[in-house]
């Protein structure tokens, strides 16, 4: 799929709904966060803003980006809502191909996945490159998924490390994670879903 193509697959899926995702920042970037000292912070995929808007609440000068300019002014709305807008930046990338200025202290993919684009990795390998020295990055994404039987497979935690391609002497392994968790399915159904977490940190 051209970024093109890509691009306007998810302008369309935005524009298609009033909101998306809950508004709420991911459960997982709340666990493995909270309590690394705020600094710069790059939001990969940021959608409709909820990790970015969290991440500046706790102090963080945070860049978020995302392929979706519809998915970026909603998320800008809500920043002034929250009365953050001073501490985020959005951009819109198509982060296989061009990714923020950084480097960051904290490099966060929360869910970059997309059915229309499997350029996944390519992105995710420029998050390593944005990482400042001593700096985190925190990849988390779909393992199970139970309403997605058609096929589609998600990569296990290990897998998701070995598609970084990291040079293993400059980086600590300080999560290496499935963690089940509740969540509602397509049609608002109870489910059980499992996130993969891989959180590491530059020497
Ligand atoms: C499943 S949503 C996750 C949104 C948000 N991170 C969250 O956890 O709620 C995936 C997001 O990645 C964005 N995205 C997909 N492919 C992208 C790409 N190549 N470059 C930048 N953003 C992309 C989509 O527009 C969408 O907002």
């Amino acid at each position: 799929m051209t970024t093109t193509g890509s691009q306007e697959f998810w302008e369309e899926f935005y524009r298609e709904r009033d909101q998306v995702w809950s508004g709420r920042p991911n459960v997982a970037l709340v666990a493995e966060i909270s309590e690394v000292p705020p600094g710069t912070a790059l939001d990969l995929g940021c959608g409709e803003g909820a990790d970015a808007i969290w991440l500046a609440e706790q102090g963080w000068r945070v860049t978020a980006a995302d392929i979706s300019q519809a998915a970026l002014d909603r998320a800008a709305g809500h920043a002034a809502e929250a009365g953050v807008a001073d501490r985020i930046t959005w951009e819109r990338h198509d982060l296989s191909r061009s990714m923020p200025a950084g480097p960051f202290d904290l490099v966060s993919a929360h869910f970059l996945h997309s059915p229309v684009d499997e350029s996944r990795n390519d992105a995710l390998r420029a998050a390593v490159d944005a990482v400042a020295p001593g700096g985190t990055l925190l990849v988390v994404g779909h393992e199970q998924v139970p309403w997605h039987d058609h096929g589609v497979t998600f990569p296990s935690p290990d897998e998701v490390l070995a598609s970084l391609g990291i040079d293993a002497d400059a980086w600590i392994v300080e999560r290496l994670a499935s963690r089940p968790r509740a969540a509602r399915g397509p049609d608002g159904e109870d489910a059980e879903v499992t996130d993969s977490i891989v959180r590491l940190r530059r020497r």
